[in-house]
Formats: structure tokens, sequence, C-alpha cells
């Protein structure tokens, strides 16, 4: 077994544990549950020796341990795939899976590259990530990315494996596949924990669940006591009501249909036969549904300036609002929420207040910003709204959890105010109590006239949040389902190319 006792750690002006503990036994899964800034993965770092406990002790089959690295635990047979992903962008796949391990395989030179490309597959393909091992890992979208990471743990045979958070950017399938492989493990008698915002998973998945709320433990779970309300008033320590809050629906957004935005043959690659075309109304939120390389991505950026139009057009209001830079975008109106965010969102070493304010736009405008009191309070306030968990606004964003700096993702483009928003992704990585606040932060836009495009791969949030949804589906639209048609079938339907349903 493998047992943290009664666990500490701080950071400067963060206790992030106190006194927690937990385990987890050979052929268990046991899930960690808790709000954003919890503690979860500062714990998960600890029992797999990435950080050192400031107090208690690490159990490992009775005997007490202290891992020096992670090298140290790994050889003790524990791994953990991190929240945030680590690869080395330069490599392909399957030298990221065997990074550092390549001799141990190979032994003569010659054979290394081939075998490491067989070895790969094994583990590639158990995870139905379909890209070649010699694929350059550049080029992989996040939840590839993710499957690379998941592949690189399974190759290490260890005896337990640590998932934090690794479904946030996996498509329904995907995590089906991931669910499947983590049966086979708990089978194989490996010792599995596991974390997720996706309270439905951990239902799915754990024999056990241990909650965790500001850093300190706030309950033990058995499987026939975990229901959705026992996590949330556990995790939250308050009821959630109306979750998925619309102060308004189709009626009003009737009035307000003749403005708003229109996008209209949008083609991004030459390849496209057809281009997207859709509309969005002043105070309507639509959603849009789709596997991963649906090509929804593509289209947001495309809209935002990101990416290089071939065809088409955009207007808000029927005013042209074609832009060719995110400047531009920002100019016309147009505010995008991005899917990557660590990457394309944030400055992370720069302070929350800073990531707030600045319209990511590139030194210039950042220099003409004259910081003020008032600048700190629009951080201040928005960081209260979505509930970012920090002492201060001046604290690097690079230091928070890993669902505080979406939060701030978030919060610096809905202080904007923008007329078309589109969201790509908006809760993933948020715990619960935040995707609430966040959805009545959409509804409030919504009804103050903003025409939201919302692009999620968490089906349940379509179909709460929506006015609408379009599907995508190999780079065009397979169709689009009113609130009377909406289903997680009729969606998935479509997003499988099943044509109109
Ligand atoms: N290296 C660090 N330096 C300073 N503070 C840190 C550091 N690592 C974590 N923290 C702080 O410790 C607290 C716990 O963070 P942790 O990452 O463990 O949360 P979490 O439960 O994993 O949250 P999330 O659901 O957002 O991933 C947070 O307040 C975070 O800001
Ligand atoms: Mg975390």
């Amino acid at each position: 077994m493998l047992e943290a006792i009664a666990v500490g750690k701080s950071f400067p002006g963060v206790r992030a544990l106190a006194g927690v503990s937990m385990s987890v036994a050979p052929g268990e899964v046991v899930s960690v549950v808790g709000e954003n800034g919890a503690g979860k993965s500062t714990l998960m770092k600890i029992l797999a020796g990435v950080q050192a406990p400031d107090e208690g002790t690490l159990q490992h089959d009775g005997r007490e341990v202290r891992f020096g690295d992670v090298d140290a635990a790994q050889r003790a047979g524990i791994v953990l795939i991190h929240q945030e992903l680590n690869l080395a962008t330069s490599l392909d796949v399957a030298g990221n899976i065997f990074l550092g391990r390549e001799p141990r395989i190979g032994g003569v030179l010659g054979l290394i590259s081939s075998r490491i490309y067989e070895e790969a597959e094994v583990f590639t393909r158990r995870l139905g990530l379909d890209c070649s091992p010699r694929t350059s890992v550049a080029g992989l979208s996040l939840g590839q990315r993710q499957l690379v990471e998941i592949a690189r743990a399974l190759s290490l045979r260890s005896r337990y494996i640590i998932f934090d958070e690794p479904t946030s950017s996996l498509t329904e399938r995907e995590t089906q596949r991931l669910f499947e492989v983590v049966r086979s493990l708990k089978a194989d008698g490996v010792g599995v924990v596991y974390i997720s915002h996706r309270l439905h998973e951990v239902r799915e998945l754990s024999d056990r669940v241990v909650v965790l709320r500001d850093g300190q433990n706030a309950g033990d779970l058995r499987r026939d006591e975990i229901t959705h309300q026992a996590l949330v008033e556990r995790m939250v320590g308050r009821e959630l009501k109306q979750f998925f809050h619309r102060t308004h629906r189709e009626t009003e957004v009737a009035k307000l249909a003749d403005r708003g935005v229109v996008v209209n043959e949008l083609r991004w690659s030459a390849a496209q036969k057809r281009g997207i075309s859709l509309r969005v109304a002043r105070g309507e939120i639509v959603g849009m549904a789709g596997l991963m390389g649906s090509g929804r991505t593509e289209l947001a950026e495309t809209i935002f300036g990101l990416r290089r139009k071939v065809g088409g057009s955009v207007t808000i209001d029927g005013k042209a609002a074609d832009a060719t830079s995110a400047r531009a975008a920002v100019r016309a109106g147009i505010a995008l929420v991005p899917e990557d965010r660590r990457h394309q969102g944030l400055v992370v070493d720069f302070p929350i207040r800073e990531n707030i304010s600045l319209p990511s736009l590139g030194k210039l405008q950042r220099m003409k910003l004259v910081r003020s009191r008032d600048e700190r309070r629009l951080a201040e306030d928005s960081c209260a709204q979505l509930a970012v968990r920090t002492t201060d606004v001046e604290k690097s964003v690079g230091l928070l959890s890993g669902g505080n700096q979406q939060k701030v993702v978030l919060a610096k483009w809905l202080a904007r105010n923008p007329t078309f928003l589109i969201l790509d992704e908006p809760t993933r990585g948020v715990d619960v109590g935040a995707k609430a606040d966040i959805y009545a932060i959409m509804d409030r836009l919504a009804a103050q006239g903003t025409a939201i495009l919302m692009i999620s791969s968490d089906l349940e949030e379509v179909l709460g949040v929506s006015d609408r949804v379009l599907v995508m589906h190999d780079q065009r639209l397979a169709g689009e389902l009113r609130r009377d048609q909406l289903s997680e079938q009729a969606v998935m339907h479509l997003a499988t190319g099943g044509g109109e349903a």
C-alpha cells in the first residue's frame, strides 16, 4: 500500500496542505477531488517525489519512505501524469514515451530507433492514439499530447499510477478508452489515483474518494456513498442551486436576432470544399460540439484572426469584422478564450493583475497601459467574481493551481465586455463551484447582448447552457439542433458523421 500520513506543505504565503492523509492499495482506484487550489496536485507531487513534504510521512508497504526525486519514486514503482503537460516538443511521440530510457530497450545503437517505435506503438494503440510514433509532438493537439503522457506512464509499468486530470482535454470517446485502460490496470493489480473535476467520471471509476478542502481532508467516501451531491457538499461546502442558469431564452433572443454575428462560408484550408456558415444572435449562447480535430478550434482561430482565412467573411451587426490579427479582432469586438490557455492565454511569469488587464496584444500596447489603482481593482474584482484562489493579485500567474490559472484567462476576457465572445472549452479543469460562476457570467453577458459561441466537449455543459447547438464533423458543419431537439445521442450522432438526425 502507498500512504501519505498527516502531510503538510507550505509555499510563501500559502498553506497548501495541512495534516492530509490518504492511501491507495494495489488494484484500487482512489479519486481525489476538491476545488481549484484545494491541494490535490501538491499532494500528488509529494507522493511521486516531485516535492518533499514539510511535515508528515510517506509509507510504502508499511515502511516509511522518502523520495529524494522523481527517479527514486519511479524506481519504487510510482509515476505521476502531470496536470500541466510536460513533453519535449522537439522530439517525436516515441522519443517522448521513452525519454531518458532509450538504451535499455535497444542496447545496440542501430537497434534503438526501430525498437522504440515498435514498443511505442504498443502503448499508443492501447490508448487509441491514432498517429504514428514518428509524428513530432509539436504538431499534436492537446488531447493527443495528453495521450502521449499517459503512454509514457504506462510504458514504465508502474505499480502505482497517478492521473492528475487526464481527461480535461480528451474527447468523450478517448475518455471511454482511457477508462478501459484504468480498469485493466486495476485488474492487473495496479493502484490508481485519479483526479478529475468531472464528477460523473469520479462516480464511474472510483472504489473510494478522498475529498480535500482548503488543504485538509474533508471526508472519505466509500463506493456506495459516492453521489454527486455528497461530493459537492464536501468539496464546496455550499449548495449549488441553478447550476446551468439562464435568465432568458429564445423569446428575447428573437428580438435581437437581426443583430449579431454572421459567419459566411468561412474557410481556413484549401482542402475544405464547403466553408462554415453560421449565425449567433446577440443575447444568444450557441454551443458548438464535435470530436477532437473536427475543426472547432480552427474555426475560432480563423474568426479571431490567428489563422489566415482562405475564403468567406464575418460580419457583426452588419459591419465587416474580418480579422487578420488578434488585435484587429479585438477592435471589432471579438474575444477568444483559447483552448490551450497556458500557452496562448497567459504570461505565466507576469502577475495576475497584469494578465487580467493586458489586452494580450504585444508589448507596445502593454507599455501604453497606465498602471493604476483601477487596474488593480479590475483584477481584484475579476478574481473575486470567479473565486480565483490567491492572496494577492501581484503574484505570478504561474504559481496558481491549474484551475485558478484557467479562471484568470477567463477573467481577462470577461472583463472586456466583448460583442462576440468565443469560448473554447471554457470550464476545462475548473471546479464545480467555479463552473457555476462561469455559467452565471455567460448568462449575464448574453442578457446584456453579447453573442456567445461556446465550443465544448463536455456534453452535459453543451446541453445545459446552449440555446442552440451546432455540431462539427470533419471540418464542416454536420448539423444544427434546436433546444427542443437536444440530446446527447443527437449530438453524438452528428459528431460522429451520422448526418442530420
Ligand atoms: N510552487 C508553488 N508556489 C507557490 N504556491 C503554490 C505552488 N504550488 C502550489 N501552490 C499553491 O498551493 C495551493 C494548492 O495548489 P494545488 O496545485 O495543489 O491545487 P489543486 O487542488 O491541484 O487545484 P486545481 O484543481 O486547480 O488543479 C494553491 O493555493 C496554489 O496556488
Ligand atoms: Mg491541480
